[in-house]
């Protein structure tokens, strides 16, 4: 779990906003759920034989009631639960979208953290899949945005329970055909999950993966017609995409449509983003039955693929120096931020030549210096820091107003 220190806290900052545009764009409402959430929602919706609810779930007891609470590792159970509780699509589908601090205990490396931040989509009510095509669409337009190059697309169908269940009969066959070519890990989910054995890392493993019935034969007609009706949308709206059909995702609620977005430049951790169909989640949890869609991305991952954060220096420096000039100064700083700028006053005395220091290392762009012929003017030395250009004494009830020119640089 890190700090977020300024740099970094300003450009996450900057992409939420951006994020939160683009979602109002496509019509999705935002909507927040609570950190904790009580144990079961996450093994009955994320899946008993999953690796976060295996080992990487933050789960503890409430001494006070004695019940089961975890820290959110995703928050699709949750937006699908307050769905039920607060009965959301009693007058039709809703486009939802949230963001926030996620938890999963894994081992820390490079783009891999046990507090991460996610934002994410759920689409309710949808049948599809013109509202998963939209979800990949809307992907899409982000990157260009924020102008990410590189992402690739994969997708997959991983086809509905009762297709799945006769892969998966085929698939373990499979797998235990060739058991001796399997790892540790592998066996042991060969028989909770051995569709997650599809994705592992290890070569000799892929082999054996790679020789593995492919889900595309069991899938039915309705099935097929959902992924080729996505693959034309995608088609029709220039999105290139590859089909992985080892691609299952970790979370054991999905059915047909999945994919991620993969980044080749964030080494191991490369998927910036992942999402598919749960058609089943809502009657899993209790709902009654209603189909879903979404998404989640991961915060750190795409800031970390961000170019150069922008300058964030305050517009102004406020430097001060004699009797009186500190009240000038103060009530001056108060003028020009009700005006809109961004205004540093210098705080804790020192010397002329100290505070200008500061107002350089502030990374502002002019300073204002009162000292104590201004104040007797009632004007304001305006300096340019980051350009050659001759300081100048401005009536400080003209300042306000030339301030942008200022800073125009004109
Ligand atoms: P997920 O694939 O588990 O899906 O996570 C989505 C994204 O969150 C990942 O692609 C990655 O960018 C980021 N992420 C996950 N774990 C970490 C971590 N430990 N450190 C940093 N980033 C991480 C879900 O969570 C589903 N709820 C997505 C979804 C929404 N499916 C349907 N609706």
């Amino acid at each position: 779990m890190n700090d977020v220190l300024p740099d970094e806290a300003e450009r996450r900052l900057w992409l939420e906003g951006v994020v939160a545009a683009w979602f109002a764009r496509y019509g999705y409402r935002h909507m927040r759920t609570p950190l904790l959430e009580h144990t079961a929602l996450f093994r009955r919706a994320i899946g008993e034989s999953t690796d976060i609810v295996e080992k990487e779930m933050y789960t503890f007891t409430d001494a006070l009631n004695n019940e089961s609470l975890t820290l959110r590792p995703e928050a699709t159970a949750s937006t699908v639960r307050a769905a039920i509780e607060h009965s959301l699509l009693y007058e039709g589908p809703r486009r939802l979208w949230y963001q926030g601090p996620m938890y999963r205990h894994e081992r820390p490396q490079k783009g891999r953290y046990r507090e991460f931040t996610q934002f994410g989509a759920e689409a309710l009510g949808f049948d599809g899949p013109d509202v998963d095509a939209e979800l990949i669409v809307m992907c899409a337009a982000l990157w260009k945005e924020l102008g990410l190059e590189g992402i690739r697309l994969e997708l997959n169908t991983i086809g509905s329970a009762e297709e799945r269940a006769a892969y998966r009969a085929d698939l373990v066959r499979h797998l235990e055909a060739n058991e001796a070519r399997l790892d540790a890990d592998a066996k042991r989910r060969l028989h909770t999950n051995p569709m997650r054995v599809l994705d592992s890392k290890n070569p000799i493993v892929q082999e054996v993966a790679a020789s593995a019935p492919s889900m595309m034969r069991y899938l039915g007609e309705a099935s097929r017609a959902h992924f080729d009706g996505l693959q034309r949308l995608l088609h029709a709206s220039g999105i290139a995409f590859e089909i992985n059909p080892r691609l299952v995702r970790g979370l054991d609620y999905y059915n047909l449509t999945v994919f991620e977005w993969i980044s080749d430049r964030l080494g191991a951790q490369g998927t910036v983003c992942g999402g598919g169909r749960y058609d089943g989640l809502f009657a899993q949890l209790g709902g009654k039955p209603a189909p879903g869609v979404g998404f989640a991305a991961g915060v750190e991952r795409l800031v970390a693929l961000l170019g150069a954060p922008p300058p964030t220096g305050p517009s102004a420096y406020l430097v001060h120096q004699g009797a009186g000039t500190l009240e000038y100064a103060f009530a001056l700083g108060e003028e020009l931020r009700a005006a809109g700028f961004s205004v540093v006053l210098h705080a804790g005395g020192g010397s002329f030549k100290s505070q200008m220091k500061k107002a350089d290392a502030s990374g502002a762009a002019l300073a204002l210096i009162v000292g104590e012929d201004e104040l007797k003017a009632a004007a304001v030395t305006v300096k340019p820091l980051r350009e050659a250009r001759p300081q100048q004494q401005v009536a400080r009830a003209a300042l306000a107003a030339r301030l942008a020119d200022f800073l125009k640089g004109s």
